[in-house]
């Protein structure tokens, strides 16, 4: 047999497979099902966006450059200017990705030494498996730090030991966050910032839920903690999640030039640059801020029927300031026991301990049907709480 990268051992099996496999057995019957599992939502990409991609498409095709298409960079540029504040130079501190995911998954490969002694990657659990999972299949290590209720699931790097922080390379904050849609202010990313610097560390802030937020004041980026010195700190950007574009696969890394620079010798070997028409529609989206105004009311339209089915009903709600997901205290105290107690009504929910096991006892929404089926779910889950067959 041939060999194999043992990395892939360590993935373990798929943690919602179970859930999953129940939930498509329910979806062959062809019945109503409310699915909240996947954060992948069914509203439209803006036509705007989807005819600035097919004009693009040209009689000749060529390949992309990793470096990506100068209108590309200024148009996240003038993001940056006018949704954050920051000033940033589109040839220096700006490099196009195809979606955050490979972004995150490849960063790795550019700023780990497999043979060192900083080998470590700091990450919140619960949280986005791929900040591990790029840890370990670039010869480094996953170190996932527990999250907390408490804490408001803040990852503050103040708190770990110093070994800790001298043993790792880089450290990933996700804020808005995944899975429990909790925010932070600038302040955090100050702390955080001067954390990572006193202890030799890369800040990573992957902030593709920045655009989803309710409430007064729209999340701050790390960048705005930088004043315009950005040594040391990345963010990760995408259109995914604000513009209802994650088939397109574009996003961007933005922060300290040293790094930009590094990672423009590492992309081309990789080969995830988007294609030029990808590239065009992404320029079209970045510089429009009308879409996602929209499609925030929509989220939070759907939002509102959720907390206040959830608060009547007396479960407890935590984070959920932000991002499209709702996250709250499994009712009975085991997530996986109530994720398939909801199955049973048609409604699918993702167990908290899916996204590490800091998650367990909490389940995620996320604001994937539409309004009206937002509505129905929760109708059909308070009639079953009144039957007695969920527990509160
Ligand atoms: C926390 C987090 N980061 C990154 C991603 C990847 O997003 P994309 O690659 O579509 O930009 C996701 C996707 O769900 C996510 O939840």
């Amino acid at each position: 047999m041939a060999t194999s990268n043992p990395a892939l051992d360590e993935l373990g099996g798929y943690p919602l497979a179970r859930l999953q496999e129940l939930a498509n057995a329910l979806r062959a019957d062809g019945g109503v099902l409310a699915d909240f599992a996947i954060g992948d939502p069914d509203e439209p990409t803006p036509p705007f966006i989807r005819d600035a991609l097919v004009d693009a498409v040209g009689p000749v095709s060529r390949y992309p450059t990793a470096a990506g298409q100068p209108a590309l960079r200024t148009a996240v540029a003038g993001w940056l200017r006018s949704r954050h504040g920051v000033e940033v130079d589109p040839d220096v501190h700006v490099l196009p990705s195809a979606g955050s995911k490979e972004a995150i998954f490849h960063l790795p490969l550019a700023v780990l030494d497999p043979h060192g002694a900083r080998r470590g990657v700091v990450w919140g659990d619960p949280g986005y498996p791929v900040y591990g999972r790029g840890a370990l299949f670039a010869g480094g290590v996953s170190d996932p730090v527990t999250l907390t209720a408490a804490d408001g699931w803040r990852l503050d790097l103040g708190t770990l030991d110093a070994d800790r922080l001298r043993a790792a390379c880089l450290a990933w904050v996700n804020y808005p966050h995944n899975p429990t849609g909790a925010s932070v202010d600038v302040d955090y990313y100050r702390d955080q910032v001067a954390h990572a610097r006193e202890h030799g560390l890369l800040l990573a802030s992957d902030e593709c839920y920045q655009e989803i937020w309710f409430g007064e004041r729209p999340p701050p980026s790390v960048l705005e903690a930088c004043d315009g010195d950005f040594t040391d700190v990345l963010a990760f950007v995408s259109l995914s999640k604000r513009s209802g574009m994650t088939g397109y696969r574009s996003g961007a890394i933005v922060g300290d030039p040293e790094l930009i620079r590094r990672l423009r010798l590492l992309r081309p070997n990789i080969g995830t640059a988007s294609p030029d028409f990808v590239q065009v529609a992404a320029t079209t989206a970045w510089r429009d801020q009308t879409h996602v105004d929209a499609r925030r009311a929509v989220f939070a339209a759907k939002r509102d029927v959720v907390l206040g089915f959830l608060r009547d009903a007396g479960i407890e709600i935590s984070g959920s300031e932000a991002t499209f997901y709702v996250w709250f205290r499994a009712p009975g105290g085991d997530d996986a026991a109530y994720a398939e107690a909801l199955l049973a009504e048609r409604i699918v929910a993702s167990p908290g301990r899916a996204f590490g096991p800091a998650g367990a006892g909490w389940l995620r929404l996320a604001l994937v049907p539409t309004v009206q089926g937002c509505r129905e779910a929760v109708d059909r889950w308070a009639a079953a709480i009144d039957a007695g067959r969920l527990p509160v």
